[in-house]
Order: structure tokens, then sequence, then C-alpha cells
């Protein structure tokens, strides 16, 4: 079964940041699962490095624009490789093939729907955004707070107006299309107060994609248009599939895939590039999911107000995987969150360090105490089989979850079984059983050593190193969930290292 699964690629004007991160890893939990449960995943990223923002950020730092997308693309490149992102496609839309892609894909928009007027109003450079004079603040900026400019200059627009009830009834057919529920509410009712033509080309500037008709005119005095950052950004997604080569495959790709992306991307892409694939006559993605904001102890993130969190600094004070396990513990996936020292060292103090670190070596080191020989024992009494199915159905627990982009709950779950396995040891006191009853505490340890695997493959998508250093604590090759059914047989452990130092 094909999973496929995109980020949003993101803009190059700054450096990455820890909300950049954030979808990234959000990403790549859900591209995890999906693998480790037998699916054919594709995970896709990139960069998005035309506009005039980008354009206008280089000359700023006085450098050619196409060395400046180079050397900025490769920070993200860097940061997905620093946040341990499993992306099968990284798309930079400067690439020779999306370049193809998205010249392609203007040329397969229903001729009707694409004509020629003049664009006047205003525009948000930041957000890459025409603006609606209603939509303007009292202080005469866009929603987002960045400022506007007035832009009057010839188009191209894309006939959005003809495709407001093909949306509502997508929209109505399709209800899981646009999650969670309050962006699918908003959603429609954008849509229902009318939609615009939208205006799908600039030609005051040049760093784009030349629009195909325009390049091919024989005209040469004709105005020559590059193509609105968003269509062409939004085309990065087929360009992954191979788009234009496999028609076919690209729609099958489409149809199984779920983009996600920031909450105030969703109109893009629950909106607009609907309206464009039904154009195009491409299949529709499967699923549109938009998460919430991060704030940073309370405030928002801003280069001016110097309080960006860098996903690096994090990982080198407190490791990878517990930055991966904060965003989606502290925080229920969909909704914003504030980003706190206080909270990430608690999270990291009770959850890793004392419930899951203690556990798994309270219950190791006691098998070290013996030589590290395990001899497993399936005759379980009541009392074990409760910890023993909990751990053996704990990935049928999390797969509804998951399936929903609740990445939180998926977590809780693994929680529980921490919790439970923790209170078994404090109930069944290995420790005295190894002086009364070796057959009883053989079965405990047993009971304990599934638990423990349980809690690894349930933590596997989200905290892939951890998972595999309690992969390898327990002699488990750990590869697909599968393998989570297979009984322990009499073996000999490894000598455990701490999990989680408190010194890093
Ligand atoms: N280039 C467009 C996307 C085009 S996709 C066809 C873009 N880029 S972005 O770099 O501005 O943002 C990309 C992602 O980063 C969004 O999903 C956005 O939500 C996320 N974040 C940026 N700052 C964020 C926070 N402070 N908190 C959480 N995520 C945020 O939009």
């Amino acid at each position: 079964m094909k999973f496929c699964i995109t980020t949003p690629i993101y803009y190059i004007n700054g450096e990455p940041h820890i909300g950049h991160a954030y979808t990234s890893i959000a990403a790549d939990i859900m591209a995890r699962f999906k693998r480790l449960d037998g699916f054919d995943v594709h995970l896709s990223t990139g960069t998005d490095e035309h506009g005039i923002k980008v354009a206008r950020t280089a000359k700023k730092e006085h450098m050619d624009v196409e060395k400046f997308s180079d050397i900025v693309s490769q920070k993200f490149r860097d940061m997905s490789n620093e946040i341990n992102m499993s992306y099968d496609d990284f798309v930079r839309t400067t690439e020779k093939r999306h370049i193809l892609s998205a010249q392609a894909f203007w040329k397969m928009l229903k001729k009707d729907d694409v004509y020629k007027n003049v664009y006047s109003g205003w525009y948000s450079a930041q957000d890459e955004e025409y603006i609606a004079e209603s939509d303007l603040d009292e202080n005469r900026r866009a929603p987002s707070g960045a400022t506007v400019e007035w832009m009057e200059e010839e188009s191209y627009f894309f006939r959005l107006s003809a495709y407001q009830d093909k949306l509502l009834d997508w929209y109505e057919k399709n209800p899981d299309f646009i999650a969670p529920a309050s962006r699918r509410n908003e959603i429609i009712s954008f849509v229902k107060s009318g939609l615009r033509d939208l205006s799908i080309s600039r030609s005051q500037f040049s760093w784009g994609i030349p629009v195909p008709v325009d390049q091919e005119n024989e005209n040469k005095n004709e105005l020559k248009h590059v193509m609105y950052v968003w269509i062409d950004a939004l085309t990065n997604y087929i360009t992954s599939f191979g788009f234009p080569q496999d028609k076919a495959k690209v729609s099958e790709m489409m149809s199984n895939c779920t983009h996600i992306v920031g909450k105030e991307i969703i109109r893009f892409h629950a909106v607009y590039w609907p309206a464009f694939l039904m154009s195009a006559g491409i299949a529709l993605p499967k699923r549109i999911y938009a998460h919430g904001w991060w704030t940073n102890d309370g405030m928002k993130m801003s280069k001016s107000l110097g309080n960006v969190v860098d996903p690096k600094d994090v990982i080198k004070r407190y490791g990878l995987d517990t930055l991966r396990y904060f965003l989606f513990r502290e925080v229920k996936f969909g909704e914003d969150g504030d980003f706190s020292e206080k909270a990430l060292q608690n999270r990291f103090a009770y959850d890793l360090a004392n419930d899951l670190g203690n556990l798994i070596q309270r219950v190791l080191a006691f098998i070290q105490k013996r030589n590290g020989n395990f001899v497993a024992d399936y005759n379980m009494s009541d009392e074990d089989r409760s910890l023993f199915e909990n751990a053996r159905s704990i990935i049928e627990k999390m797969r509804p979850a998951m399936d929903k982009q609740d990445l939180h709950s998926a977590l809780n779950t693994v929680w529980d079984l921490v919790t439970e396995a923790n209170k078994y040891v404090n109930d069944m006191k290995p420790w005295e059983l190894a002086k009364t009853d070796v057959n009883r505490l053989n079965i405990v340890l047993t009971t304990l050593c599934e638990g423990i695997r349980s809690i690894a493959f349930g933590l596997a998508a989200f905290m892939p190193d951890t998972a595999r250093k309690i992969f390898d604590f327990i002699n488990v090759k750990g590869d697909r969930f599968s393998e989570i059914s297979e009984n322990f047989t009499d073996q000999h452990f490894p000598q455990p290292s701490v999990l989680f130092p408190k010194e890093r």
C-alpha cells in the first residue's frame, strides 16, 4: 500500500527554526510509523525559492539570487538531516525537473480557466499573498501583520470563481479532506463567502518560472510573465511524484497523499491547490492537515524580536529525541503551543529520565546482575496477562490515532504502557522473587521485556535513536511492527547504557 506525505516547502529568506522543524518532524513521524507498519512510503520536503521576497532578501545581502538560494536551501537540507528526517525527496523549486513540471502543469490547466487581465490591488511580499482591501487591519496591514504594497500590472488570472460549487461539493463528499474540524469549517465558510479569480503570474520582476505560453511566444515585444510563486510552489508535490512523466502514477500517489501544513497556509492547500488540480485533471490529495503555531514564552517568534528558537541549540543541550518527544507530547497536534525552557526541562526530567529511563535501567540492570542471562517463560497469570496484552496491542491502539494525525494521543498510549510497566515492577518486586521464586521471576521478567519491547516499537517513529538503543539492549532487530509478536527465547542481553543522562 502506498502512503505519501509532504511538508510545505520552506521559504529561503531566513534561517530554519523550530517552526519549520516542527512541521518536518511531524511528517517524519507519520512516514516512519507507516513504514514500520509495512506501507510503501514517500516523504517529500524541500525549499520554495522563487518570488519577490527571496529576490529582495538576496539583494539586501548583496548576493546573486541563485547563489543565495544554493546557500540557504542547503541550510534547510542540513536541518532535515539534523532532525533525523527520513525524507525520500527534497525538491528545490529552482531545479530543472521542477521548472519543467510547473510549466507542464500550467499547460494542463483548462484553456477557459486562464485569461489575461490587469491586476490592481494590495500584495504582502512577506506572505506572498494578494490581500483584499476588506482584509486590511486598522493599521492597513495584512492579517498576518505584514506590510502591504500597491500592485498594478498585467497578469494571467485563474478562473477560481468557477470552482466554488465544485469545491464545496468535494468538501461535502470527502468529510476527512481537511482537518482538524475547525480548519475545515473555516475553509468552507471562506469558499461559501464567494471566490474571486486569482492572479497567477507576475510581470514586474523575473525571479520565477517563466509562463510557458509567454516563453514560447514569438513576439519579443510582448510582456513576459513569471508564475505566481504559490502556483509554482504547490506544484512541487507532483514534481516529487515524477510529474509530468507518468500521469497515472502521479494521480495514484496524490490520492494516497497527506499534506501537512501550518494553519496559516491552509487556504492555499485546501482551496487554490484542489481547484488547480481539478482544472488540470489530476487527482486531489487524500487529506490536508493543518497544525498550530509555537510561540516562545507566550510571544510570537520573530527575527526582529530575536526570540526565534533554533532547533540545533535545543538538540545540543537536550538531545534530538528529547526535542522530538517534547514537541508532540507537550501540545495536541493541531493546536497552538508555547515553547518554554522550563516545560522542556520538566519533560526531560520527569517523563524521559525518570519514567522511561528508570524503567529500562531498573529492569535491564537487574538482568545484568544475573550476568545478562534472560530465560523467557510465558506461563503467565492474570496479573501478568494484563501488561502482556496491553504490550502486544500497542500498535493496534496507536493506529487509529496516527491515521487521524493525532500524534499526541498516540504518544499518550505509549506513556500509559510506561506507567503500567513501572507499577508492575513495584507490585511484583522482582528483587524479592530472585530470593524466593525463580520460576515466577522468569515470568515477571518476560512480561517486563515484552512491555519494554512494545514501548520501543511505540516510540520508534517518534524517537528513532532511543528506540534503536532499547532494541539493541534486548536483542531485537527492530525492523517492522510485525516483529512485535515474536516470543522472546533464552538469551544474553548486553550491558544497557543510560538513555537520558542528566549531564550532557
Ligand atoms: N513556502 C511556503 C509554503 C509553500 S508549500 C507549497 C511557506 N513557507 S514557510 O517557510 O513560511 O513555512 C513553512 C512551514 O513552517 C509552515 O507549515 C509553517 O506553519 C511552519 N512554521 C513557521 N513558523 C512556525 C511556528 N512558529 N510554529 C509552527 N510552525 C510554523 O509558508
